[in-house]
């Protein structure tokens, strides 16, 4: 997964483009590249590593050109190299492109241009595009077209044509100095409206700088940038219009507002992230609603099976999301990985209904799945923190945590505002269907707005959770266990350990360490226990009890009163439903992990071999 930006204006291109590129780094960062227009040639800057080290290379400041396109690289097809680096030029040098996403049959296409005299000079499947532009752009109907610019679109849009998997594509050429061409398929583009000057980006953080108004491009939707205009076009090259839309976020919420990292300032958002999630969706004494949704007692009456399908974190948000649904709605509810359940034939058909979870709406296992249930005629809804994000637009319905920018590549304010909504959902469901009484209901409502409240509580004290932090943070191993939801949200302890610290962890359901795992247990081994649901307090102690024995160090964290003496650390945390615990048990959770990886020097924001989004298969 990569992320791209593009620049057309009357101002020098090369610091926007770079600034453009810092901000989507989360994308991908192991090399990075521009392109601009020198007058009557594109002039290419290009190398492996991290996006600043653009500012080093001999010649970047001598670039004068306001068209450009810009590129940081997450390696799918050759190592990270400055040949493998993006922008890619077609061998006459006439046509300069930018690509996100896998050309399935590049291969293919590589053959087909080699044996047509092109010669390449990287391992990358992008290299295909600018050659496969060129080669339209002199041979076949297209070479005939008088309007170069009409030859450029047309020689974009026969390239695109040959291309199998997924994109987002920005195109430049000396031959059409006054344009960007703009094209995606399962993979994001957004262009920012400005006054005289374009913008071009993979996501909306990194132009939200210079504009508020955005074009969100559909897929298999080409573009025509220039500075005063943007004209849009389907895949038959018909033209049509299209809708802004006014970005709310501002700039800062992309910043990171005086916080050392991205992580730790969106640990620190989670209240408001919570309270926005909430939102108007409902209030004490009224019943849920969602502005963007209708769902009606009939349709949900002939569910007879929920399905939460996702990756990650978003997938432990889906564990949770299983207990709210049956509980409450009392309908049997699976939760999947995506990229299992694309291949396990699930059973699913109309009286099913699809729930698919993603922070960035792109994740290309969640939306492979999310289309795989619609051809089989199961009606799905998005949860999904990016408006307008790729799995918005394929699924039947879609609901919007409203956490804000999250650039950290852990999940943490996401995931929080995932559950919290999902039990919004579940609410819904249950009024709707009169599953669960309405004391119940309004408990749990109460019990949602407390949560901002509750999270500060446990943000204003969190010297207990750095200072273990500073004890383990050589360790080499590591346990998480709970029962019910506390297991649950283990999973998401020990995925934001690993993730950040490199440290390898694993979490069991606490009744399930005796059936086998106990074994890796041995002398001083940490293991973290969470206690939240009263009706499981004495069950999990004494699994606990079965790792003190065998010498682990524990820290427990729970909101229940423990026997004094048994655990070495405990951290305390507010009573809640147990329904939603995981909101604040995940808190201490997610510190321990961000301070251990602080301990180690470890970059929390951007941990090696992640990305933000993960758009390819
Ligand atoms: C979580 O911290 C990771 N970044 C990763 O597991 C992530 O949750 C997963 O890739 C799903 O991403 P999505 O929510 O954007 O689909």
């Amino acid at each position: 997964m990569c992320g791209i930006v593009g620049y057309i204006g009357n101002k020098k291109a090369t610091p926007v483009l770079i600034d453009g590129l810092l901000c989507l780094e989360y994308r991908g960062y192991d090399s990075a590249g521009i392109a601009t227009i020198e007058k009557d040639s594109i002039k290419v800057m290009k190398d492996k590593g991290r996006v600043n080290n653009l500012y080093n290379l001999d010649g970047i400041n001598d670039l004068q050109g306001t068209v450009g396109i810009a590129h940081t690289r997450w390696a799918t097809h050759g190592k990270p190299s400055k040949e493998n680096s993006h922008p890619h030029m077609d061998n006459s040098k006439n046509f300069a492109v930018v690509h996100n996403g896998i050309i399935e049959n590049y291969s293919d296409l590589r053959d087909f241009l080699s044996k047509s005299g092109y010669t390449f000079y990287s391992e990358t499947d992008t290299e295909v595009i600018p050659n496969l532009i060129h080669y339209y752009y002199t041979n076949g109907p297209v070479s005939v077209l008088e309007d170069k610019r009409e030859r450029f679109l047309g020689a974009v849009k026969s390239a695109v044509f040959d291309l199998k998997g997924s994109y987002a594509i920005e195109a430049i050429s000396p031959l059409c100095p006054d344009e960007i061409i703009v094209v995606r398929k399962d993979s994001p583009l957004v262009i920012g409206k400005g006054n005289g000057e374009n913008f071009i980006a993979s996501d909306i953080p990194a132009i939200l700088s210079h504009t508020k108004d955005f074009y969100l491009l559909d897929d298999n939707e080409f573009a025509v940038v220039t500075k005063d205009d943007v004209r849009f076009y389907d895949n038959g090259l018909v033209e049509h219009n299209k809708s802004i839309k006014n970005i709310e976020w501002d700039a800062n919420a992309a910043g990171k507002d005086g916080y050392e990292d991205y992580m730790l300032k969106e640990i620190y958002e989670q209240p408001t992230a919570i309270r926005e999630t909430i939102g108007s969706r409902f209030k004490l004494g009224e019943k849920c609603s969602f502005d963007d949704i209708e769902i009606t007692k009939e349709y949900l009456s002939t569910v007879n099976k929920i399905y939460f399908v996702a990756c990650g974190t978003a997938w432990h948000a889906g564990l949770v999301g299983k207990a709210l649904m049956e509980k409450l709605c009392k309908i049997p509810t699976e939760v999947d990985i995506a990229s299992e359940f694309r291949y396990r034939n699930p059973l699913i058909d109309e009286h099913t209904l699809c729930i698919y979870i993603s922070q960035s709406g792109e994740t290309a296992d969640t939306i492979a799945a999310l289309k795989l249930a619609k051809s089989h005629g199961a009606k799905t809804l998005a949860i999904s923190n990016v408006i307008g994000s790729s799995i918005t637009r394929e699924a039947d319905y879609s609901i919007y945590t409203h956490a804000g920018p999250e650039i950290a590549v852990a999940s943490t304010k996401a995931y929080t505002s995932q559950v919290a909504l999902i039990a919004i959902l579940a609410m819904y469901f249950a009024e709707t269907l009169e599953t669960t009484s309405e004391a119940e209901i309004e408990a749990l409502k109460s019990d949602l707005i407390d949560l901002p409240s509750k999270i500060d509580q446990i943000l204003a004290n969190t010297d207990e959770i750095k200072d273990f932090a500073k004890k383990v943070y050589t360790e080499k191993d590591m346990f998480f266990l709970g029962r019910g939801t506390d297991y649950n949200v283990a999973l998401e302890g020990s995925l934001k350990l690993k993730e950040i610290s490199y440290i390898h962890s694993e979490a069991y359901a606490a009744g399930e360490l005796k059936h086998g795992p106990i074994a890796l247990v041995e002398n001083g081994v940490t293991v973290i226990g969470i206690i939240t649901n009263p009706h499981l307090v004495e069950k999990t102690i004494s699994n606990i009890q079965e790792v003190i024995t065998r010498g682990a160090k524990t820290l427990v964290i729970t909101n229940q009163i423990l026997p004094n003496g048994h655990f070495d650390y405990i951290i305390n945390i507010p009573e809640t439903n147990p329904l939603i615990s995981p909101i604040l048990s995940v808190i201490p959770m997610q510190l321990i992990s961000y301070y251990i990886s602080k301990f180690k020097g470890l970059d929390v924001d951007k941990p090696r071999n992640l990305a933000k989004s993960v758009t390819v298969e």
